[in-house]
């Protein structure tokens, strides 16, 4: 009998359903694994489901003696070496397609949620100083009529244009390829990124990460959006160079900032912890029930179908 681990407790019918077929492992500890722990779990398996935080190298790669397929939990998949897993035959997979509601959903809500500074009203009542209501209290920004930007138009980009539209926004967008068709019904207007900078007042941020994006929102980026702007990340943390977005911040740009993902994940600098600008979030921006099952059922489906000797439906 084939074996597969996950490296991470999932989703138990999902796992459940791997058992049908397969020895199957989970990671017993309620925590990451560690690299080495990962390195010696390697040899041993034909199938691995991974977490974004498993980084998938030439080091690992070397161990896999035996894996056919690494399915990624995730649809990012930076975490994978893809070319040097196709060099040794090794198959890889990703989940798109079923988090692309919850994340945008959660890009939405960082958004309304840094207009109308929810945290910081929150904060707020907390420490007791809402002693009276007066005509300034904790005044934010409307969405109606104001330009939504939105770097990456993939299924995620486009879904956050949708709402934007729903809340009476006017949505422009930048990918590296302009997405004609999906722009057209989505009434939404391609522009150059810089330009894409300098004319939204909202930016929010769903192209993947790649040696092609990383620090793609840099200090001159920065300098080129609105000051009182209001930016949001969800997609992956190095695509933003996190000093320069501190220095922005505490020089007095932004209106706010919504953050799900980190350059140096999991940790989060202090700067945009203390500032009351900043919402930050732990990257859930897949983290409802349902994603998730549907995420845990995509990689099963991923892993049995190539240790059947199939294609798997989502192969990258
Ligand atoms: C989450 O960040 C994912 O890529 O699925
Ligand atoms: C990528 O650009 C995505 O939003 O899926």
């Amino acid at each position: 009998m084939k074996k597969v681990y996950i490296t991470r407790a999932i989703d138990q019918e999902a796992t459940d359903l791997l058992k049908d077929h397969f020895e199957v492992t989970v990671n017993p500890h309620d925590r990451e694994l560690t690299r080495e722990e990962l390195l010696e779990v390697v040899p041993h398996y034909q199938g691995i489901i991974t977490m974004l935080s498993n980084r998938i190298d030439e080091e690992i790669l070397d161990r896999a003696k035996e894996v056919e397929i690494f399915a990624n939990y995730a649809v990012g998949y930076n975490n994978f070496d893809v070319a040097g897993a196709k060099k040794r035959g090794i198959l890889m997979s990703n989940t798109p397609g079923v988090l692309t509601d919850a994340t945008a959903d959660l890009a939405f809500a960082l958004l309304l949620a840094s207009a109308r500074r929810l945290t910081e009203s929150d904060r707020y009542v907390a420490r007791g100083d809402f002693k009276e209501w007066h005509p300034k209290l904790l005044l934010g920004k409307e969405l109606k009529g104001r330009t939504l930007g939105i770097i990456g138009f993939g299924e995620i980009g486009q879904a956050v244009a949708k709402r934007g539209r729903g809340f009476g926004m006017k949505v422009v967008y930048y990918n590296r390829t302009p997405r004609k068709a999906a722009a057209e019904a989505l009434g939404a207007e391609y522009l150059d990124f810089e330009e894409l900078l300098k004319r939204s007042d909202f930016i929010s941020l769903h192209t993947p990460l790649s040696e092609a994006t990383r620090h793609l929102i840099d200090a001159r980026a920065i300098s080129l959006m609105k000051d009182d702007v209001v930016f949001v990340n969800t997609s992956r943390g190095p695509i933003v160079d996190e000093q320069a977005l501190i220095e922005a911040l505490s020089a007095g740009k932004f209106f706010g900032v919504g953050l799900d993902v980190y350059e140096h994940e999991p940790v989060v600098p202090g700067a945009l912890i203390d500032c009351e600008r900043v919402i930050n979030v732990p990257h859930i921006g897949s983290a409802t029930v349902t994603a998730r099952r549907a995420m845990a059922m995509l990689a099963a489906g991923n892993v049995i179908a190539a240790l059947r000797g199939e294609a798997p439906p989502n192969e990258l």
